[in-house]
């Protein structure tokens, strides 16, 4: 106890130095003098280089863990205690010493320190300091291995769900602007050439789709995820009559992980949620496109909010879409941090190497390059202003109602389509010819082509009574449209 009052008067100043000053208590008090460290040193009679320590020192990535870890820690002693494997003040003391660094990391006043390599060793080796040698107890019946498997699915649960909200906060955007749009005329491109007219709303609600699938991807990852890997040690289990779970149910997990080796080894939960994020990016991107193409002088079909757009130093002019120029750039790094942490993990042999630590980086710089992500696209979509004239003028380009008068040849006239396309083809060549647009040619112009053709045909040339004759389910008739907006607010919002 007097140890311990010591210990606490120090900590605040000395946490952050080697552990010769930290080894008051005497489970650490032989290993002070030899500069290893303070939690593994025992066999060891020399400390590692600065250089080892430096390539093994992994605190600055994984201090973000500090919350999962305390939870975690907590869950193992109150399991411990339940198991009659720690008695009720060590467990007290310890429960009490884990708030406490939980509230110093928070307020700022516990930093990493690179000695003691990762968060888990810092935590630890803080508990030591505070509460002496019932810390030592904590660590029975687990290793870091699993201590730190657990962790990090906790976090990417956590991650997971936050992109499942930001997702859905972007599919709201995106539905309410498909609201307001759900009959404004748009081209449809392929090969970004004009190809048949749509609605915006339509073309809206093809990213909510997109962006419902990469939710539905995120939730089957983290059902697969949800198995928790503590007590499985550092590979074998343990010899301890351990609960799991216990500490599986504590831990919000649906259940224990079933085989102690492949706790330990498994980074399957993080590429799969990285493959989640990657996928997820990408559709980002695409979307990032269409709005650097969509605000484009050139086009003119938006024109983005202020506060989504930058300006050139030279040039005053400019209004650059740099956020959705950013939200395409971006995917291009989420996408190696999946390769990357797959290459990482292909033919390591079982159970935990060191590699795996590599693990975190491409995590938490993805999930974060995610979330940046996500909420730009939301508020360019919120904020943007949409040019219905520009892109009603668009859909009157390049002839793209011709496949709706080879269309009406076939349904009304029973004409094979190929002859129909044919016959439409020559239409196409006399607009051409002409300078014209399809509907601008005259009824007997269509009929010397082909002469059944009569005023209804005529009439289907124009952009928005084209658009209305795709009633088949899934198409961009307004009314179809309509439908698909009542089932994304249903299934999305
Ligand atoms: N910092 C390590 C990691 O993130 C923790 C596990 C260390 N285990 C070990 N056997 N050295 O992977």
């Amino acid at each position: 106890m007097e140890d311990n009052k010591k210990h606490k008067k120090q900590t605040k100043r000395t946490y952050k130095k080697r552990p010769k000053k930290l080894a008051k208590s005497s489970t650490q008090s032989e290993l002070k003098d030899t500069g290893s460290n303070p939690l593994w040193g025992g066999r060891f009679s020399k400390g590692p280089s600065s250089i080892m320590e430096d390539i093994n020192s992994s605190v600055d990535v994984d201090w973000v863990l500090y919350e999962e870890d305390i939870e975690c820690s907590k869950a193992h002693a109150e399991m411990l205690y339940n198991q009659g494997i720690l008695n009720n003040s060590d467990k007290k003391k310890i429960i009490k010493g884990l708030n406490q660094i939980q509230r110093e990391i928070e307020d700022g006043e516990l930093t990493p320190n690179h000695t003691l390599e990762d968060i888990h060793m810092n935590i630890e080796n803080r508990l030591f300091l505070l509460i002496g040698d019932a810390a030592g107890r904590l660590h029975t019946a687990r290793s870091r291995n699993d201590q730190v498997a657990t962790d990090f699915k906790i976090w990417i649960r956590k991650a997971i769900d936050q992109s499942d909200r930001e997702l859905q906060a972007l599919q709201s955007a995106l539905i309410k602007r498909a609201e307001q749009h759900s009959d404004t005329p748009i081209p449809g491109f392929t090969h970004l050439q004009g190809a048949q007219p749509v609605t915006l709303g339509h073309h809206l609600l093809s990213y909510v789709e997109m962006f419902g699938r990469d939710r539905g991807r995120f939730n089957d990852a983290r059902k697969r995820l949800n198995e928790c890997p503590l007590g499985s040690a550092a590979l074998a289990g343990t010899s301890f009559p351990i609960d799991r779970k216990m500490t599986s149910e504590s831990l919000g997990f649906d259940r224990p992980t079933r085989n102690s080796l492949d706790s330990v080894s498994d980074r399957d939960f993080a590429l799969e949620a990285l493959a989640a994020v990657a996928l997820c990016s990408s559709h980002l991107s695409r979307l990032g496109e269409e709005l650097v193409i969509w605000s484009s002088n050139q086009f003119g079909f938006i024109r983005l909010s202020d506060s989504f757009s930058t300006g050139s130093s030279i040039m005053p002019q400019k209004r650059n879409p740099d956020a959705a120029e950013l939200i395409r750039g971006k995917n291009g790094r989420v996408t190696g941090n999946f390769v990357g942490l797959l290459n990482t993990m292909k033919g390591l042999s079982l159970a935990y190497a060191k590699d795996m630590q590599e693990d975190k980086e491409p995590i938490f710089d993805s999930f974060k390059t995610l979330s940046i992500c996500l909420r730009a696209a939301g508020g360019m979509i919120n904020d943007m202003t949409i040019n219905k004239e520009a892109m009603a003028e668009a859909t009157k380009e390049g002839h793209s109602t011709a496949t709706e008068l080879a269309d009406w040849l076939v349904r009304e006239l029973n004409i094979p389509f190929r002859n129909a396309h044919e016959s439409v083809g020559k239409i196409v060549k006399m607009a051409d010819s002409k300078d014209s647009r399809l509907w601008d040619l005259s009824l007997s112009d269509l009929q010397s082509i082909q002469p059944k053709i009569t005023k209804a045909a005529h009439d289907i040339l124009k952009p928005e009574i084209a658009i209305n004759t795709k009633t088949s389910y899934g198409g961009t008739s307004v009314k179809q449209v309509k439908l698909q907006l009542r089932q994304a607010k249903k299934r999305f919002l």
